[in-house]
């Protein structure tokens, strides 16, 4: 049935066929992905709004499919909907009322669970408390909190009530999450004492009482208390949580929004230094993440599904919480890091709850690798049904050893590809359709359109590789950049000169003769760190902002575990004493302007950076230094030789 495991350079020629028996059962077998596929291919809008009239309960109807002016684009306009509906109350009314909507499980090993009815009751509390702070449908809510049942609350509550929410990462700094909340220019900031990482509480109200200091346009901050630090509150503008909702009613009717309603703004890195608000709108965005859901985890009633990613991120997002609980599915969340209290943690709670659908990253997959199979082999993952990866190119040799220590032999692998602006899944197997090869996406969900292209906008032929292209809008398409459609325009839009209606990702690509993707990475000056997008710009920017660095270039190299590992050249301001001393307070410095996940892996001091005689730092070059590699490619419009060999020397010293 399928090829044997050898571990070869030949890796990328092994193809693995759906199992008869989950076949039999998947929610789209080979006949009904067939049928959507050819839909799809030849009337997206008619496929898109089939799978919005199954997926999706509408309040009134829309009048047209897709209002396309590129790039901008309106789904099912004039529909009215309500994502916290989706979500909670249409699952009310029968058997899944009491059923676990979450089940949560803290850091030091507190469990809570959640049933829909109790999450709707939790939900419209929370909605009224922000209506009672003053938020009004439209307005800005900012979420800064750990891993909490609390967070998918707020975020629901901010769906009922049509205000969009915009969460940061419990891991960045005050002064990324003041930018945020500034760019935003959020009303309320929901947050909470701490959260647990690694056995410490991570304070997270200390962090917004520096990020609001002057930003007058916060008004409200409620506060979980969830690890017991004192922190001060400030009278007039700070709540405690369970004391706003202690007096909140539980009745809350959802408003009836339309489609276009903005969801949420989630920032993600670019190319240059300023992170950008990727805006999501309601209908089209729903219709997307719970369709991929159902098809692609082949999500049913029995499951429980866990997916591993911070919410902080768009996979959170879409397939922690709205896409799963959209579909009435148990959705499993987890505090903490993976090797608290042990490295075997995650195979832990995949016993003890019984997951059958578990969605991690490959970073997390490799260094489950280094920490040793005893971890996973010593606890039963029967449970497992299907596994799913996310975040950046899975090696293939990872794909192997997920498959067969974690997955048993058995669970179809699901590496989706897909990003914060699209909002869902678009590259992907089907698992009960489609056959797989370790490393490959395989192809579109079926009412995608990808091609690889060249620089100048030809079909490149398999297996050349050229650049990832989206050549036609889809319904959780990113609506804009908060505040900025000229850049929206440029970023994503303008790569291929005649070809308006193509998406340009960042990414790189190439087809098998088959036409599957693989996927080769970012093209452009964004780093894929443990599957998280850092710009070299932004690490930039923090580095010179420091009063001891007059410049400074940053690269990513590979690195075993998190994909890439951020290196950074630096050129010290004259007087400066490059040593241990400046490495240490620039790595504290990044943490503090960025957070720890832009921390550079490695700093390098040098008295100059290699330059083309127009002043433009030659990345190029310093990537294969920092890497160890030779110097490829052409050296002729650097300005100054000398510069790269004092830079190899120094690096072979
Ligand atoms: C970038 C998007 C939405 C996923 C979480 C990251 C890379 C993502 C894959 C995959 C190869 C992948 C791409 C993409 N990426 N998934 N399955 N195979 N690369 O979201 O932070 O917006 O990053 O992650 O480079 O452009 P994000």
């Amino acid at each position: 049935m399928q090829t044997p495991d050898i571990e070869s350079l030949l890796t990328e020629k092994r193809t693995f066929k759906p199992d008869p028996a989950f076949v039999k059962q998947a929610n789209w077998n080979r006949r009904k992905a067939a049928e959507l596929r050819k839909l799809g291919e030849k009337h997206p809008k008619r496929f898109w709004a089939k799978m919005a009239r199954e997926h999706v309960t509408w309040f009134s109807p829309w009048k047209k499919v897709l209002d396309w002016k590129p790039p901008f684009a309106k789904w099912f306009v004039g529909a009215k909907t309500n994502v916290s509906y989706n979500c909670l109350d249409r699952h009310l009314d029968g058997p899944r009322r009491n059923k676990a909507a979450i089940i949560w499980e803290g850091e030091p090993g507190d469990i809570r669970t959640l049933t829909f009815a109790q999450l709707h009751r939790e939900v419209c509390k929370f909605a009224n408390v922000l209506k009672g702070q003053g938020v009004k449908k439209g307005d800005r809510v900012a979420l800064y909190m750990p891993m909490i049942p609390e967070l998918a609350i707020a975020m629901l509550a901010c769906t009922r009530i049509g205000a969009p929410h915009s969460i940061v990462f419990g891991g960045f700094s005050a002064e990324a999450l003041r930018d945020r909340i500034e760019d935003a220019g959020a009303v309320a900031v929901v947050t909470a004492d701490a959260g647990w990482r690694r056995g410490k509480p991570l304070p997270l109200k200390e962090a917004v009482d520096n990020a609001i200091e002057n930003v007058a346009s916060v008004k409200s901050v409620v506060v979980v208390k969830r690890c017991g630090p004192e922190v001060p509150m400030r009278a007039g503008r700070d709540h405690w949580w369970h004391e706003l909702m202690a007096d909140a009613s539980a009745k809350c009717p959802p408003a009836k929004l339309d489609a276009e309603h903005p969801l949420f703004i989630l920032y993600t890195s670019g190319t240059t230094g300023k992170p950008k608000g990727i805006l999501h709108t309601t209908g089209g965005y729903l219709t997307h993440v719970t369709t991929t859901a159902k098809a692609i985890f082949d999500l049913k009633d029995e499951d429980v599904y866990w997916c591993t990613a911070d919410i902080g991120w768009i996979t959170g997002h879409s397939y922690v919480v709205y896409g799963i609980l959209a579909n009435g599915t148990t959705s499993l969340m987890y505090e903490g890091a993976p090797t608290t209290p042990g490295p075997d943690r995650f195979w832990d709670i995949i016993e003890r709850h019984g997951v059958s659908i578990f969605y991690t990253a490959p970073t997390a997959i490799r260094t489950f690798i280094r920490l040793g199979d005893e971890h996973p082999k010593s606890h039963d993952l029967s449970s497992l049904r299907l596994l799913g990866s996310v975040g950046e190119p899975i090696n293939p040799e990872a794909w192997m050893w997920y498959h067969r220590i974690i997955g048993g032999k058995r669970c179809p692998i699901v590496d989706t590809w897909w990003q914060t602006e699209t909002g869902g899944i678009m590259i992907t197997p089907l698992p009960g359709a489609v056959d797989t090869k370790p490393g490959s996406g395989t192809l579109t969900f079926p009412g995608v359109k990808a091609e690889i292209l060249s620089e100048a906008g030809d079909t490149v032929k398999p297996p050349d590789g050229g650049f990832l292209a989206i050549q036609q809008p889809w319904p959780g398409m990113l609506r804009g950049i908060w505040g900025d459609p000229k850049r929206y325009r440029e970023t994503y839009w303008s790569k291929w000169k005649d070809q308006k209606d193509t998406y340009f990702p960042g990414d790189g690509a190439h087809r098998d003769k088959q036409g599957y993707f693989w996927i080769m990475g970012r093209v452009d000056d964004v780093m894929n760190v443990s599957g998280h997008r850092i710009g070299t710009m932004e690490v930039e920017s923090a580095l010179v902002s420091h009063a001891n660095v007059a410049e400074a270039a940053v690269v990513g190299r590979p690195d075993e575990i998190t994909g890439t590992a951020i290196v950074a050249f630096v050129t010290p301001t004259g007087g400066t004493e490059a040593g241990d001393a400046l490495n240490g307070e620039l790595r504290k410095h990044v943490t503090k302007e960025i957070g720890a996940l832009a921390r550079p892996a490695d700093i390098r001091f040098t008295d100059a950076l290699p330059k083309t005689r127009s002043g433009k730092i030659m990345r190029r070059l310093l990537r294969d230094i920092a890497s160890g590699k030779e110097t490829v490619g052409d050296t002729s419009t650097l300005e100054d030789y000398s510069v790269l060999a004092k830079l190899r020397e120094a690096d072979e010293g």
